[in-house]
């Protein structure tokens, strides 16, 4: 996945042109889990819409596999912060969702679904309705449904930043041993959360403020698995997340 001398402005005929991300320039290899940070309005979730084919980059190209990205495609999972679970449909109704969209027949559907539940330790509350489960085990439906279409191309929009620190390390936890598994599909995680972003990646890029352009991009050289409760208080993990929080510093503050 590329992008090659990616700008976006936004607006432009009636309001004040607004230049929101300046001159990207990102080659991400197949597998590699990528998390980007940077400030508020830097242009993340831009970048994140332009991977995706939701919006065309005013100059430059994205592309995918070699081929130019020009519309959504249905093997990229997009994890939003709220996901957006439907309401009146069960955690095993909103997981078997994505496979409908697919064409998977019911008994499939059923089966595959209720296998995700599980691997998200979530057996047990199939039948149970958004409403009455908590923050936590929603997000995991999310991830579950996100998994049910088996994506090649993760986009995550600051997905586990809605959660309390505890449940949030429990997700992120859960979410990274299912990606070491295999580690064949791409990963662009955005987050706020420098931690966050050194303990699960391969790579960190750190944007500038805006109009958002790469600052700087961190190879993160820690050994997989991760076991990431844990190896928030090793040295060479604290040492890598100061060293880019330096950088990220000078464009928050
Ligand atoms: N549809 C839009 N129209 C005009 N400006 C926008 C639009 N979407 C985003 N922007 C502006 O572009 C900049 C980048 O936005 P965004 O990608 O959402 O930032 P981030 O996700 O890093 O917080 C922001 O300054 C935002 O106000
Ligand atoms: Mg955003």
């Amino acid at each position: 996945m590329s992008l090659d001398g990616v700008s976006l402005i936004f607006g432009g005929k009636d309001t004040e042109p607004v230049l929101a991300v300046d001159s990207i320039n990102i080659e991400i290899p197949q597998g590699q889990f990528v998390a980007i940070v940077g400030p508020s309005g830097c242009g993340k979730t831009t970048i994140l819409n332009m991977l995706s084919g939701l919006i065309p980059p005013t100059v430059g190209s994205v592309k995918r596999h070699g081929e130019e990205v020009t519309e959504p495609s249905r093997d990229i999972g997009y994890m939003l912060a709220r996901s957006a679970l439907s309401p009146w449909r069960t955690a095993r109704k909103n997981v078997e969702l994505g496979l409908q969209f697919h064409g998977v027949g019911r008994n499939e559907r059923r089966n595959r679904a209720e296998e995700l539940l599980e691997l998200l330790h979530l057996e047990g509350f199939a039948n149970a309705f958004p409403s009455q489960l908590s923050q936590g085990m929603r997000q995991r439906v999310a991830i579950a449904r996100t998994l049910a279409i088996d994506p090649d191309l993760w986009l995550m929009d600051e997905p586990f930043g809605a959660l309390d620190a505890q449940t949030r390390l429990v997700v992120q936890a859960e979410f990274i041993s299912l990606w070491e598994k295999s580690k064949e599909s791409t990963v662009l995680f955005v987050t706020h959360d420098l931690e966050e972003a050194v303990l699960l990646a391969d790579r960190v890029l750190v944007m500038t403020a805006r109009p958002g352009r790469i600052k700087s991009d961190n190879v993160i050289d820690l050994p997989r698995p991760r076991i990431i409760d844990e190896l928030r208080f090793d040295e060479q993990f604290k040492a890598a997340e100061h060293k880019i929080w330096k950088e990220l510093r000078s464009e928050i503050i």
